[in-house]
């Protein structure tokens, strides 16, 4: 054990505190948490001002916090910048222009590099090849690729030339990726042939061309060819990105655009309560100055890291802190394919160790699966290049923290368990590396950010209660509003706390009497599976698109290694008999449809559904039943 942590049981709250190592107290950049939110909430426009001041403006905002139309606030009005400006641009008029800027490892094993100098070449060449297709500033482009270096260049190319991107998660299939099209209008898709997932093949073009079936609005279809294998193409759609770039419209000079602070970046669909995905809406300039600050300050960012968040780029996680935040730090970012247990379950840390990777960056499911197969596989490497590691996406169980924390960390690697959501942008609420830590708690306020947990009547509970998380304040990260539906924006998050003027998480959580938040769960329909968020709804609208349903329900339970699993109840129409051929029938069209992190752990065929009066499913009831608990109140359940 590392003699720098000392650990000591607090009594007064939950479980022990687990104190930063000495070495990582001296360098850290912030060392008074205290003293910094203190200032930070008393001036939150004082504050932001000063970390908007350390990137790119074209010109100077007017106003740092409009909030003339509550609840659509608005950030750095008047000021002029370009997101690339400050994560690729500013970069190549230092030395970093010869930094590493991305480190890719591709799951069969072959490998890229590219520094700032050459990751601007490749943006720009994507950029004016979009442009070549008549992409305009303002226009959503969709983007749903593996986890490959064009992923990020893609992005990163609309974001230049002005147009906002909707990435699609590669594990999705295609009625996600054809509602997600049809709900941005796209004109271009970017895609690939496939993706390397455990050995096999993901036929990501094959899964794009019956989307587009489906939503008629693309006209342009851009693929990488990553795989090789045999894929339809369609005349005068589908063009190979590499006979693009053999082409003189793939000019390697493109200049930024100048973008209103408030103008869109991009949007990012999540799963909220009802069957229709909300497609997120991020800024240029408040979330640039919320994704660096943050992931400076929580992760203590040097320049000579190398950082690697082991996330997707087609959430929000990988956007915020794959992409921008660290690209707009100047870090090194690593970017690996596949999946962490291939070939064989030490693949990641042998890339730890063999990029020498600084801090490391995910979710509980991970380590919970990696930490199934057992010490042996850590053991293999040297992982003393570590200095933090994070965590994000659901609660982290106090044991998978103590074994990424011995096993992984040394326990010299303090755990930023940050949380936060694809509505705020960044990180809410998280250590610092200086924080003394609580195994499962995810600690405390971000800087400028007001938290409290309340009940129904906006009274605060007493600590150590459960009740509603709210944010009080805004800040420069928070999405704008939900695209093509601000009413639906408000309806969410604003409607419950509209006189207070706070905003609803949709978690459920807990504060201590140190003032450690505790984060229990989601209190709506929506599902944590594995750390990606699916919504009941969603899952109950594919099954019923099968001809033989006629209602479905699905709830979450608790699962050992993904948080959740779904588990789904199944009326069949008059006639259809159920059976175990017809249960994996439905399994596999849910994986079809939504992606096979959606695919039911159990379909449970049923003659009713328990609901109430008005006909709303209770699945609070089918919940209590199938983990044999109390019922809980009846008064609403229709006989
Ligand atoms: O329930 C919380 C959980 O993830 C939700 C947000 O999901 P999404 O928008 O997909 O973003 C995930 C990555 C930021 C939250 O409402 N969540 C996220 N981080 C944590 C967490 N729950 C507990 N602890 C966390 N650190």
């Amino acid at each position: 054990m590392a003699k720098s942590t000392q650990k000591k049981t607090n009594s007064s709250s939950n479980g022990e505190l687990v104190y930063p190592p000495k070495e990582i107290v001296k360098q850290a950049n912030v060392k008074d948490y205290d003293a910094v939110y203190k200032r930070s909430v008393e001036d939150p426009e004082g504050f932001w001002a000063e970390e908007a001041k350390k990137l790119h403006w074209f010109k100077k905002w007017d106003k740092v916090l409009d909030d003339s139309n509550k609840p659509f606030y608005k950030w750095f009005t008047g000021g002029k910048t370009n997101m690339i400006s400050n994560a690729i641009d500013r970069h190549l008029k230092t030395w970093r222009r010869n930094k590493l800027a991305l480190i890719w490892e591709g799951e069969p094993g072959d490998l890229k590099t590219m520094s700032y100098h050459a990751l601007n070449r490749e943006v720009s060449k994507f950029a004016n090849i979009l442009k070549s297709m008549g992409v305009k500033k303002g226009e959503i482009v969709t983007i749903y690729m593996p986890q490959i270096p064009e992923l990020a260049i893609a992005m990163l190319a609309c974001a230049k030339i002005g147009a906002a991107h909707s990435v699609v998660y590669g594990g999705f299939s295609v009625e996600a990726l054809a509602s997600r099209i049809d709900d941005s209008q796209s004109r271009v898709l970017v895609t690939a042939d496939g993706g390397w997932r455990r050995g096999k093949i993901t036929d990501l073009k094959g899964i794009a061309n019956e989307a587009m079936k489906r939503s008629p609005t693309v006209e342009v279809c851009i693929t990488v060819k990553r795989t090789g294998h045999e894929v339809y193409m369609e005349n005068d759609r589908d063009f190979w990105l590499h006979d693009l770039l053999a082409l003189p419209i793939s000019s390697p000079k493109c200049d930024t655009e100048v973008m209103d602070a408030e103008d869109m970046l991009f949007i990012l669909y999540t799963s909220g309560t009802t069957g229709k995905p909300k497609g997120l809406l991020h800024t240029h300039g408040g979330y640039a100055v919320y994704t660096a600050a943050t992931h400076r300050y929580v992760f203590d960012i040097k320049d000579e890291d190398r950082w690697w968040c082991a996330a997707d780029p087609g959430w929000i996680t990988g956007h915020s802190y794959m992409i921008y935040g660290p690209l707009i730090n100047g870090s090194t970012v690593m970017m690996y394919e596949g999946a962490p247990n291939h070939p064989y379950p030490n693949r990641w840390w042998s890339m730890v160790e063999k990029y020498g990777i600084n801090i490391l960056y995910t979710s509980p499911t991970a380590i919970r699966g990696l930490m199934r197969f057992g010490e042996q596989w850590p053991a293999r490497h040297d992982l003393s290049c570590l200095r933090l590691l994070g965590s994000v996406g659901e609660p982290i169980n106090p044991e998978a923290w103590k074994w990424y924390h011995r096993v992984i960390g040394n326990e010299k690697c303090p755990i930023m368990d940050t949380w936060w959501q694809t509505e705020t942008g960044g990180f809410m609420i998280s250590p610092l590396p200086v924080t003394p830590l609580k195994p499962g708690s995810a600690t405390k306020p971000f800087f400028g950010i007001e938290i409290a947990i309340v009940d129904e009547k906006a009274k605060e509970v007493k600590a150590g209660e459960e009740g509603n998380l709210v944010i009080k304040t805004p800040w420069p990260g928070m999405a704008r509003t939900i695209y093509g539906d601000p009413d639906r924006f408000v309806e969410t998050y604003w409607k419950e706390y509209e006189k207070q003027g706070w905003y609803k998480a949709g978690d459920s959580a807990r504060v201590d009497e140190d003032g450690y938040f505790w984060i229990i769960g989601r209190i709506d329909d929506v599902i944590k599976v594995s750390g990606y968020r699916l919504g009941t709804a969603e899952v109950e609208s594919a099954l019923v698109s099968h001809p033989s349903v006629s209602e479905a329900a699905a709830i979450a339970l608790p699962h050992e290694v993904k948080g959740n699993a779904i588990y789904t109840y199944v009326i069949l129409k008059q006639g259809v008999k159920g059976g175990k051929s017809l249960e994996e029938e439905l399994r596999q069209h849910v994986s079809d449809e939504i992606g096979p992190i959606a695919r039911p752990e159990v379909v449970q065929f049923l003659d009713s559904l328990p609901k109430t009066r008005s006909g709303k499913i209770m699945r609070r009831v089918l919940k209590a039943r199938a983990m044999g608990v109390d019922e809980g109140d009846l008064s609403t359940l229709e006989e």
